[in-house]
């Protein structure tokens, strides 16, 4: 987003686009909303998208498109094997990213299952500035272990360091003197770094990783689902790259990667993935999967269409005034909320705001679920659709005991150009008005609890009458508003 500075002072993040196709929202009256929301077992995967006013559960496969995607689109070639489309978006990464090979797969998981059943072996272990949930489910799949490495300020919840996805490499280093550099095949770095709150690493902490993996011989491999956001966090947060561009920061990354993968439902605006390689070697040993699981070479599982909204979404990643609308948006949402007292990590970071369950609702025990108590009643306060981030979202132990998460989040996703800023101030309103009766909101407990993957099943009851008196203390507050 351009810098635009108001007459008034005050900081308004102005969009440099229009909207040229809606969809019509609904907002349903908040006791058809408990009705809907009992009915989804309290879980909020449950619900149907007709009964959603702001859908905030992701960012995945939902950023709006651009005119120019939409275009793309259609003069898609179709072929089986060696399609024009996949030419063309085969060009645009080796210019962007500077890496020889690509291999196409439907999206970012799919990488992931390939990458771990290539590399991965009994006994080994994944150093990484934090996990995704299916980057570890595929690592411990194929018999491997992760270690989280991140900084001392990477979990803080309030907290002004502006990299707090940095991965610490003195704990890289003392790993890799701990379990030798042959149990390790390779570190994985998360742009974005998804679960912490979509906070960003630098370049500068990049080429510290880089430099012990090439003390030690051991392969970087970059997750850049997320790369949009971190690549604006570099701009504006690492003084040493203020004067570059993004097309530049993008190679400098890159120059220091062996390996990057993504999910294309983030980067690039569409739905696939791919994985980009700099060595033959590598790229011949994954290629034979690709058949295997995702489909032809030329395709991987993804339709010609989504690529071609690929190539060009990834061309308009290197425009600050497109990377930029997300953050910006979460910015205003995370320091609207702060003000009013709202318990939110900070600094913001990309992909949402995230609201930290265990200080709003301190007073429902972690083992009754508080991010997913609040997912259920931010759907009741205002029709608003969050994810829970913790404790459901972790699998028991092989006791049947709960593992507590390290951190409970309610994460309202910032879908890219999809909302408008009377939206996000809708949403503030109704989060705000939550926290001012947050002693109303009690905990959940499973109805049904499948073993693997609960969060996206699992139903879940109230613990008490407390939604009840939450809809009438909403009745009580604004009348006859929906
Ligand atoms: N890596 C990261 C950092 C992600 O955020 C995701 C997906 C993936 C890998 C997997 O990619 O969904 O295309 O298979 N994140 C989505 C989310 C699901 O809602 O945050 P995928």
């Amino acid at each position: 987003m351009a810098n635009v500075a108001f007459h008034s002072g005050e900081h308004v993040p102005l969009e440099m686009h229009k909207v040229r196709i809606v969809q019509k929202l609904t907002l349903l009256p908040v006791e058809d909303r408990l009705d809907r929301i009992t009915a989804a077992g309290n879980n909020t995967f449950l619900l149907n998208n007709a009964d959603v006013f702001l859908d905030m559960l992701t960012d995945s496969g939902v950023n709006a498109m651009s005119d120019r995607q939409q275009a793309a689109m259609m003069i898609a070639d179709d072929a089986y094997a060696g399609s024009a489309t996949y030419t063309r978006m085969e060009a645009v990464l080796r210019d962007l990213f500077g890496m020889d090979y690509f291999l196409p797969a439907h999206q970012g998981r799919a990488c992931e299952n390939i990458l771990s059943q290539v590399l991965v072996s009994d006994g080994d272990v994944v150093p990484m500035n934090y996990h995704f949930t299916t980057t570890k489910a595929h690592i411990v799949l194929n018999g491997g272990r992760i270690e989280e490495l991140f900084t001392d300020a990477g979990l803080q919840v309030s907290s002004t360091e502006p990299f707090k996805g940095n991965m610490d490499v003195r704990r890289l280093e003392d790993l890799v003197g701990h379990v030798g550099a042959a149990r390790i095949p390779f570190v994985r770095m998360e742009a974005g770094t998804n679960l912490i709150g979509g906070q960003p690493f630098s370049l500068a902490n990049l080429r510290e990783v880089r430099a012990v993996c090439d003390r030690h011989g051991l392969m970087l491999v970059l997750d850049a689902s997320l790369l949009a956001d971190n690549l604006h966090f570099i701009k504006v947060r690492e003084q040493a790259c203020a004067d570059m561009s993004i097309r530049e920061i993008t190679r400098a990354l890159s120059d220091l990667c062996d390996v990057i993968y993504f999910s294309a439902r983030k980067l690039g605006c569409a739905r696939g993935g791919g994985m980009l390689l700099r060595e033959r070697g590598l790229y011949d040993r994954l290629r034979g999967m690709i058949p295997l699981y995702e489909g032809f070479l030329t395709y991987g599982g993804m339709s010609v269409r989504e690529m071609e909204a690929i190539t060009v979404g990834l061309e308009e990643t290197m425009d600050e005034d497109m990377i930029s609308q997300g953050p910006q948006f979460i910015e205003y949402m995370v320091n609207e909320l702060d003000r009013r007292g709202v318990p939110v990590i900070t600094p913001a970071g990309g992909l949402g705001c995230h609201v930290d369950a265990m200080r709003f609702l301190d007073h429902v025990p972690q083992e009754e679920y508080p991010a997913g108590a609040l997912a259920a009643a931010a759907y009741l306060a205002g029709g608003i659709r969050g994810m829970e981030r913790g404790t459901m979202s972790e699998q028991r132990e092989p006791d049947g005991s709960e593992r507590l998460a390290e951190m409970e989040l309610l994460r309202l996703a910032m879908p890219r150009r999809v909302f408008t800023l009377s939206q996000v101030q809708y949403a503030v309103d109704r989060i705000s008005w939550l926290y001012e009766n947050r002693r109303l909101v009690g905990g959940l407990r499973f109805e049904e609890e499948p073993e693997v993957l609960r969060f996206f099943y699992g139903r879940l009851v109230p613990q008490g009458g407390w939604q009840d008196e939450l809809v009438a203390a909403f009745r009580r507050d604004f009348g006859d508003s929906l």
